[in-house]
């Protein structure tokens, strides 16, 4: 019998915060990359609504819908049997009230099958926040530079630099904390505040371009590949899977164009009688 692969849960993540283990978090957005990057044990998958910019190639993330994280989250479910699946609640399927942000909190947990939700804000989503976690359906927060408000802060820029906007980030952090999530991205953020936080909150505090001081670190898989068109500040590029696939596709054009491929070695084999057949009813 296959032994079964026990899956992270939220109480693992929590438990690596006090014994200091780092927590590592990459998006997913298909089976072939969650299959990959689950047998690198990575123990947290978040299938980021990044994907309407790197899988879709929108300008931002806001065209995003329900049903396409969805498909996405189904792929990456089939792919990774032991990391923890994030999905993350698109643009508008969470603010306008609790019910929605219930109703569609469930569909990614009964028609998707991840294991947590991810929803940008602080302050603002505490109420939503708590009724979801209420139903017990795990939320990870996120709050800096929430990608979702793009158009209210006028770009990616790094927020809580000015103590108003500082303070504001740690009530954020205090709300998503006392809502009951289970960890919380800090996104673009100073390093120093990203610290304070981290030391005065008792959930994992996830950096993305908030620094080394977090308890862990998310990274969009693409860009960390070298699979997208630029890459952050707050990114570092592991691979440069763009040259590479680049290469290949030129070689592979190359070799059938030139009549190296396929080969007989490519193909399979017909018996000769049958082949006489087929050509005798050509006359
Ligand atoms: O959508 C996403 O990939 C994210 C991460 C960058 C945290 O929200």
């Amino acid at each position: 019998m296959a032994t079964q692969v026990k899956r992270v849960t939220i109480n693992d993540i929590r438990a690596m915060k006090q014994t200091g283990e780092k927590i590592t978090v990459l998006t997913a957005y298909d089976y072939s990359t969650a299959k990959i990057i689950d047998n690198c044990n990575i123990p947290i998958i978040l299938v980021g609504d990044s994907l309407g910019m790197v899988v879709l190639g929108y300008e931002n993330a806001l065209p995003v819908t329900m049903d396409i994280m969805i498909h996405h989250c189904k792929a990456v479910v089939r792919g990774a049997t032991h990391a923890l699946i994030v999905g993350d609640m698109p643009f508008m399927t969470y603010h306008v009230s609790v019910e929605d942000a219930l109703r569609n909190a469930a569909r990614f947990i009964q028609e998707a099958g991840v294991q947590a939700v991810k929803l940008e804000g602080g302050v603002v989503v505490e109420e939503k926040i708590k009724r979801i976690v209420d139903c017990g359906i795990p939320v990870m927060g996120h709050i800096g530079m929430t990608p979702q408000s793009i158009n209210q802060f006028g770009g990616h820029l790094v927020q809580g630099k000015k103590l108003e906007a500082a303070q504001k980030l740690m009530d954020d952090a205090k709300a998503v904390e006392q809502a009951g999530a289970f960890s919380v991205v800090l996104e673009c953020i100073p390093l120093r505040l990203a610290a304070l936080i981290t030391q005065n909150i008792n959930i994992p505090t996830i950096s993305i371009g908030a620094g080394p001081a977090c308890d862990g670190q998310v990274l969009v898989t693409n860009d960390m590949l070298g699979l997208s068109d630029f890459s952050p500040k707050h990114s570092k590029q592991y691979a440069k899977l763009t040259d590479i696939m680049t290469q290949a596709v030129n070689a592979y054009r190359d070799d059938v164009k030139a009549g190296v491929f396929p080969t007989k070695e490519n193909s399979f084999i017909i018996d000769n009688d049958v082949l006489e057949q087929v050509k005798a009813k050509l006359h």
